[in-house]
């Protein structure tokens, strides 16, 4: 290959990496929170802006506006809508099965779930406490495969009880202000 070829080849590479510097990647779509909206364009591309409000009587935690940022991610952490006025009574677990974040038992509350991987999830991957103060659905149970595991589980899971998920979590998602982004 001559020196010519390379130094243009070079040079549209470059030209294609200045481009997608600039454009950047899209971001994916956000959804509406539980007991709550968005308002504003909120398109996928990156710079774009998105407001994000719970309903009235909601608590805001977690951030209300968000920027799609050139590499695909939006700032901040998904707002999350919460009535603690109104509770849903605690679930208790069935014993393999495991909890993917916080789960407040308040309502606008979503509780997610997951399996080891020798067993199968049986029923919905997450519940939410309605604003009536019952969940959504019953939890599912984890039904073993018949196959022997293939892998060891190595990362350590919670069990058993799901209530108001401690502090830390109302740290995290702090509320809302027009400041936080
Ligand atoms: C995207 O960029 C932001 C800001 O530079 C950074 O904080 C974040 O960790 C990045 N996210 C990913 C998934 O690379």
């Amino acid at each position: 290959m001559n020196l010519c070829l390379l130094q243009l080849l070079s040079i549209s590479f470059s030209l294609t990496c200045l481009f997608d510097g600039i454009q950047g990647q899209s971001c994916p779509a956000l959804e509406s929170p539980l007991y709550g909206s968005l308002s504003g364009p909120c398109l996928t591309n990156p710079g774009s802006t998105c407001s994000i409000r719970c309903n009235p009587s909601f608590e805001s935690l977690g951030s209300c506006a968000r920027v799609c940022q050139p590499n695909g991610s939006w700032t901040g952490l998904p707002l999350i809508c919460l009535n603690r006025a109104i509770t849903c009574p605690p679930l208790t677990l069935p014993e393999k099965l495991s909890m993917g974040g916080p789960c407040f038992n308040v309502a606008g509350g979503i509780c997610r779930f997951g399996c080891p991987v020798d067993s199968t999830l049986l029923g919905p991957e997450s519940i939410y406490c309605t604003n009536l103060g019952s969940w959504s659905a019953s939890p599912p149970s984890c039904s073993p495969n018949g196959c022997p595991a293939l892998q060891a589980l190595d990362n350590g899971q919670l069990t058993g009880m799901c209530g108001i998920q401690g502090l830390n979590y109302f740290h995290m998602y702090s509320p809302c202000s027009l400041l936080n982004m």
